[in-house]
Order: C-alpha cells, then sequence, then structure tokens
C-alpha cells in the first residue's frame, strides 16, 4: 500500500470533526478524506441496521477513493457496526469508543457520568464495555437525544442547546459524578457550553486524542506512516446539502472549506 494514501473518516455528521481535528494536529503530514454523512443524522436514532448499512455504504465509497486505514469517528457507528466491518474489509479500521474507562481511572467522587446516544447507550458493546469498566465507581448513562441535531445546525451557543445541556447534566451532577464522558464525538463541540454548567470543579473526558494516538500507532506499525514532511490535504464530503455543510464545517473547523456531494450511489 502507497504510504502517501489518504486515511478515510466518517461520521453521521459533524461529530467527527473533532477527532479529524486530533488527527490533523498528530500527524499533519497526513492526507484526510472526511464524509459526513449528515442526510442520515442523527444515527443515535436509527435501528443497527441501518447503521451498519451506511457504515457499509460510506466505507465501501472511502476504499474506493484508495484510503489506506479507515478511522470510524462516530461512537454510535462503532456499537452498532465495528465487529462487523472488521470482519468484512480487510483495511485497518481504528475506532472510537466512550473513555470510559479513563474516566473510571480519574473520578475522585466515585461517580462518572457518561453522555451517549441512544443507540449507543442500548449497544451490547457498550454494555459489556461498561461491565469490565465499572469496578466500585458507579457510571451514570445518560442519553442525550437532540445534542447531535443542535450541532448538525450550528447551533452550539444558543438557548435551546443550553436547556438540553442542563437537563442531561443537572441530573449527573445532582447524583456526585465529578466525572463527565463525551460519548458522542459531536459533543465535544459543545465543551465550552457543557464546562459553564458542569462548573469548574468537573472533569469533560473525549477520546480524539486517544484515537489520534492509536491510529499514530497502526500506521507505525503496519509501515503505512507517510514520511513525506509536506502538510497533507483535507477533503470534506457529505451526503446531505453541501452549502449547509460546507457553512457548519468551516465554522467548525476553524477556516473556510469545500465540501463535495457524495456521488448518488453512496447516498
Ligand atoms: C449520532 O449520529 O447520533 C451521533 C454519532 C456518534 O455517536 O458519535
Amino acid at each position: 500500500m502507497n504510504t502517501s494514501a489518504p486515511i478515510g473518516v466518517f461520521d453521521s455528521g459533524m461529530g467527527g470533526l473533532t477527532v479529524l481535528q486530533a488527527l490533523r494536529k498528530a500527524l499533519p503530514q497526513e492526507r484526510l478524506l472526511y464524509v459526513a454523512d449528515s442526510r442520515h443524522a442523527p444515527y443515535g436514532d436509527k435501528s443497527l441496521e441501518y447503521i451498519q448499512q451506511r457504515a457499509l455504504t460510506l466505507t465501501h465509497f472511502l476504499l474506493e477513493h484508495g484510503v489506506k486505514t479507515l478511522v470510524v469517528a462516530s461512537n454510535t457507528t462503532t456499537a452498532a457496526s465495528v465487529d462487523f466491518l472488521r470482519s468484512t474489509f480487510p483495511v485497518p479500521i481504528v475506532a472510537v469508543e466512550p473513555a470510559l474507562k479513563l474516566a473510571v481511572a480519574s473520578t475522585r467522587t466515585g461517580v462518572v457520568g457518561a453522555l451517549v446516544t441512544v443507540a449507543t447507550s442500548q449497544s451490547t458493546r457498550f454494555t459489556t464495555l461498561l461491565e469490565r469498566s465499572r469496578q466500585d465507581v458507579k457510571v451514570i448513562i445518560q442519553p442525550a437525544p437532540g445534542l447531535v441535531e443542535q450541532i448538525e445546525m450550528g447551533e452550539l451557543t444558543g438557548s435551546t442547546t443550553r436547556a438540553l445541556i442542563e437537563r442531561y447534566v443537572t441530573p449527573l451532577l445532582a447524583a456526585g459524578a465529578d466525572t463527565i464522558v463525551l460519548g458522542s464525538t459531536h459533543y465535544p463541540h459543545l465543551r465550552p457550553l457543557i464546562a459553564e454548567v458542569a462548573g469548574p470543579e468537573v472533569v469533560l473526558i473525549d477520546t480524539g486524542e486517544a484515537v489520534a494516538r492509536q491510529l499514530h500507532h497502526v500506521l507505525e506499525a503496519r509501515e503505512l506512516l507517510n514520511e513525506d514532511p509536506t502538510p497533507g490535504d483535507v477533503q470534506f464530503w457529505t451526503s446531505g446539502d453541501t452549502q449547509l455543510a460546507q457553512q457548519v464545517i468551516s465554522l467548525l473547523w476553524g477556516t473556510p472549506v469545500g465540501v463535495q456531494q457524495l456521488p448518488e450511489a453512496f447516498i
């Protein structure tokens, strides 16, 4: 495999950009190809079969574009389909997972809150992860429907978004949580508002940097690291409205970007 081939990253929409940012920082020489599956967002209220089908379709698209590795940048997709993807495709696959282990290890009050999507909270993979990392710590699972939709619209600070965060975070605080896992890659986009609601004593944990480290490890082990020091290009694709995607991705990425429409066969 050509070391200058891109890395394919996908999510139901804008959430994976938080992972993409961590990849860009850790591996600036790598070329990145990002797919925001916004037409099908949120994945969190879809069935397992639906999410698996989207994961299959987007993986085919990325492989057709010659990616050397795949990053599943959606916790809901990992929960629903990473085993299936790994058994179907020979390409190395790195996948995000809620950072429960780290949160359980670092809590001082012995209470951890986990904000996740409904689909993640109901998945066997997540339940198993929870059982493995629970030890003597109380982990409170808080499904947070509605937050992904706000982020998809670029609504990071408005009163509706704040009200949703208050609804989901307040019970966690009341139960004594001092650590909150941001268990969807979308949620770090709301980090400032969540931090404001949770207060300065509460630690918020996401997985972007851990995924970047894992990807580095996988590329190194397979001799796939791009040694060319030139910064790699980043391409954006969407299954949704390109104009809206361009507007929201530019806002979240921090610089104006171009976004291409996924071909019809992959929508
Ligand atoms: C969603 O589309 O509902 C969120 C995806 C994720 O879990 O990161």
